[in-house]
């Protein structure tokens, strides 16, 4: 046998043990050994029952996501699966923490499924552009029909073991040492003279339903929902195949389309934003053995937008958090405003008032900085205004014990000037949340010149315990996203001023994959914040940077976006659903004349050249400066904090799959065209000449 799975016998049951941290995935050295185990015990008359379980964190979590790409190696995943399902002793599977993909189908092969109440199970392939190709598409419906399935295997969401015991996924929920369990269910199914059942026998959750009816509903709501995504069409073709045709024929079907997948450059794409998001929480220069500091107790000066949403985070993983607020009243405000958001989530039906209410007694308003003496961790969200930050820090250095951290939630003012504000710069560093913070994933850890790596490596570690994904950058305007961010906001403004409308522009973006278009965005977040922005770099830029007058223009005609029901859209009161507004084209036209451009018409080509190539130059600056450690990690960041398609890797592994001679050469003829900002990055250029990439640096 292997070292990763291992046989033994404990009176008639044969226990097959998987040991292959940290996920136990099915690389090729656990398929083979479990195709050997389960021969082994085919083959040993003492063996009346067969039980695999895990060593670990986790039953199977999938096929080993590595391999893909590479040269198949035999046995493939079909082949062992389907050996499993065929065996003539009855298998049980045992399953803890989660059964995914590969993991789950290897687990519907054996005939009985036990679980732990905390494990969860699913088919995420999709998630990976991928589609189950172990036998999942075809088993998977025949346990929980083909309705349950299309929703498991389209959305790749798993399911609780409780779902999945009403289901009929699990036979039972245990506690306990894994292995007593396995083999007690065992003993008792030979007690009780059960046998083999095999899940690819069964027909009787497929049979009298309109299954077809199903798929096409399916179909019709995967094209509406994600018209550009490759595989879940395919998922959908799959699992229609399980009551179209024979298992074995099904079989070769789900094969087919996974073939498919697997070669999509979606597939590479997503595969990618996988292994980079758990890569960008690794930092190059931080010693391995850097200590972390234990963080039971939290603040967040500022209890607005911000402040509150952040307070909302720690809150909802068990850390107590008081926010510091002016007066009783803003304090009361900002109290007022933590229930109203939980309430939300409670008349959405994702929390319930118990939990709510638990959360709640955790939050504690205060307004004297002596109640922080004992707090862990400090998030500062006030204003954003200089003196207002150094008032905070004054008071924070003044009043917090030794060894607290201090952070700051500023979005472009210094950290290192607010470092020094304090006697501690050590102690300070940036967590930059996106808006709203309770809900958005991403966490940019921004590194002062003088954050102790004690401190990054908190930083990072709390971000990882309020499930966010966090970051690290380096200091500068903007830090990462929104340095680029804004070079993609201007040149959508100023496609306006050449002939686009928000609408082609924005329509353009969506048909690429972005969750929003940059018009619908200004109109959500205010064109307010953007203007100011705007304003104060009028004030320093030199003057060959010009800047789009168009949101001048709007907000004098008082077209703020959502909030004054007219921006780029307007909208019915109560609705956030974009029309056209009708008093737009007369003030694109007059910034045009006033421009001295013609109008012309745009192709959504050149507008996703203008918007994401402009994005990708200043990733190439940021990268350059040492702002972010990787390419990939601006890729994290745009997928999780400005709804950047994953499946297409983010903006810096899409420059790489244009090729960087393109992309690098486009740019030279809009600097040629339109001035200072498209100076070409020298590390694009440098890249671009050598014939490189930016994931080979
Ligand atoms: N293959 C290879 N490596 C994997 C892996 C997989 N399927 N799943 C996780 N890993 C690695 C991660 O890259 C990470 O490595 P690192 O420590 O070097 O960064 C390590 O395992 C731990 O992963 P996480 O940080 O994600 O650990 P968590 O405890 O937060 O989450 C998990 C565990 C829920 C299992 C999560 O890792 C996960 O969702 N994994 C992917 C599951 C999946 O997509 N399975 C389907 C694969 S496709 C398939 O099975 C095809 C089949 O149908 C033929
Ligand atoms: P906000 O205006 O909604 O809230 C600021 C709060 O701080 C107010 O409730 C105010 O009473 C309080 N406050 C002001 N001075 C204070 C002081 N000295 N002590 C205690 N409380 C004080 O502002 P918002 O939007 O929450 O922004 C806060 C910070 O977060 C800013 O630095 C901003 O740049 C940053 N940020 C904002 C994002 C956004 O989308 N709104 C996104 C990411 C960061």
């Amino acid at each position: 046998m292997s070292d990763v799975v291992t046989l033994e016998r404990q009176g008639a049951i044969a226990v097959v043990r998987v040991n292959n941290p940290p996920v136990n995935a099915l690389g090729i050295a656990v398929r083979e050994g479990l195709q050997d185990s389960f021969k082994a015990a085919e083959a040993d008359p003492q063996v009346k029952a067969i039980v695999l379980v895990c060593e670990g964190s986790t039953f199977i979590a999938g096929a080993d996501i590595k391999e893909f790409g590479k040269p198949p190696k035999s046995p493939g995943l079909p082949e062992v699966v389907s050996g499993i399902e065929a065996g003539s002793k009855p298998s049980v599977a045992v399953i803890h923490g989660t059964a995914l993909g590969g993991g789950l189908e290897v687990a519907v092969s054996c005939h009985y499924r036990i679980a732990l109440k905390s494990a969860k199970v699913g088919l995420p392939e999709v998630k990976l552009g991928l589609l189950p190709g172990a036998g999942g598409t075809q088993r998977l419906p025949r346990l929980v029909g083909v309705e349950k399935a299309l929703d498991m295997i389209v959305s790749g969401n798993p399911i609780s073991a409780s779902e999945a015991l009403e289901l009929g996924v699990i036979d039972e929920l245990v506690d306990g040492d894994l292995t007593a369990a396995g083999i007690a269910f065992a003993e008792k199914l030979i007690a009780d003279g059960k046998g083999a059942r095999r899940t690819g026998e069964r027909t009787d959750k497929l049979d009298g339903i309109d299954n077809a009816a199903l798929v096409a509903a399916k179909r019709a709501e995967v094209e509406k929902k994600t018209p550009g995504l490759f595989s879940p069409q395919r998922c959908i073709s799959a699992v229609e195949a399980s009551f179209t045709l024979p298992l074995e024929e099904g079989l070769k079907r789900e094969r087919e389309l996974f073939g498919e997948c697997l070669v999509s450059p979606q597939r590479s794409a997503l595969v990618h934003a996988f292994f980079t998001e758990r890569l960008a929480s690794k930092i190059d220069d931080l010693p391995k053995d850097t200590p972390v500091r234990e963080i039971n107790s939290a603040a967040v000066i500022g209890g607005g937008t911000m402040g509150v949403g952040i307070a909302l985070c720690f809150a909802n993983v068990g850390i107590p958090v008081k926010i510091l607020e002016v007066s009783d009243e803003a304090m009361d405000k900002a109290m007022e405003r933590c229930r109203d958001t939980y309430m939300m989530s409670v008349k959405r039906g994702s929390l319930t008032e118990d939990a709510m209410n638990k959360r709640l007694t955790l939050v504690e308003g205060v307004t004297d900085y002596a109640d922080l003496s004992g707090v862990d961790l400090v998030v500062e969200a006030v204003f954003e205004e200089m003196g207002v930050k150094q008032k905070v820090f004054e008071a924070l250095d003044t009043h917090c014990k030794p060894g607290a951290i201090l952070a700051s939630n500023t979005s472009s003012l210094d950290l290192n000037q607010i470092a020094e504000f304090t006697k501690r710069p050590q102690d300070v560093v940036g967590l930059h949340f996106f808006s709203p913070a309770n809900v958005m994933r991403l966490l940019e850890v921004v590194r002062g010149e003088k954050t102790a790596n004690d401190v990054l490596a908190t930083a990072m570690a709390i971000g990882k315990k309020l499930k966010k994904v966090a970051v690290p950058v380096g200091v500068c305007d903007g830090f990462v996203g929104n340095r680029m961010v804004f070079q993609y906001g201007r040149e959508s403004e100023f496609l306006l001023e050449e002939g686009a409308t928000p609408a082609q522009v924005d329509g353009a973006l969506r048909k690429f994959g972005m969750a929003m278009g940059p018009f619908a965005m200004r109109d959500l977040s205010g064109l307010d914040i953007g203007l100011s922005i705007r304003t104060r770099q009028r004030q320093t830029l030199p003057a060959e940077f010009k800047l789009p007058t168009i949101l001048d223009k709007m907000a004098a005609a008082g077209m703020l976006g959502q909030k004054t029901g007219k921006g780029f859209y307007v909208y019915e009161k109560g609705s956030r659903t974009p029309l056209n507004n009708p008093e737009l084209p007369a003030i694109l036209e007059a910034a045009s004349k006033e421009q001295g451009i013609e109008r012309r018409e745009l192709t959504d080509e050149y507008i996703l050249e203008r918007t994401l190539f402009a994005l990708i130059n200043e990733g190439a600056k940021i990268l350059e400066e040492g702002i972010a450690q990787r390419s990939s990690d601006i890729d994290v960041i745009y997928i999780n904090g400005y709804g950047f398609p994953a499946h297409q890797g983010g903006p810096m592994f899409y420059a790489d799959s244009l090729g960087l001679d393109h992309v690098y050469n486009r740019i030279c003829e809009f600097h040629k065209q339109h001035g200072a900002w498209w100076k070409p990055a020298p590390l694009l250029e440098k890249l671009a000449k050598e014939g490189r990439k930016f994931a080979d640096l």
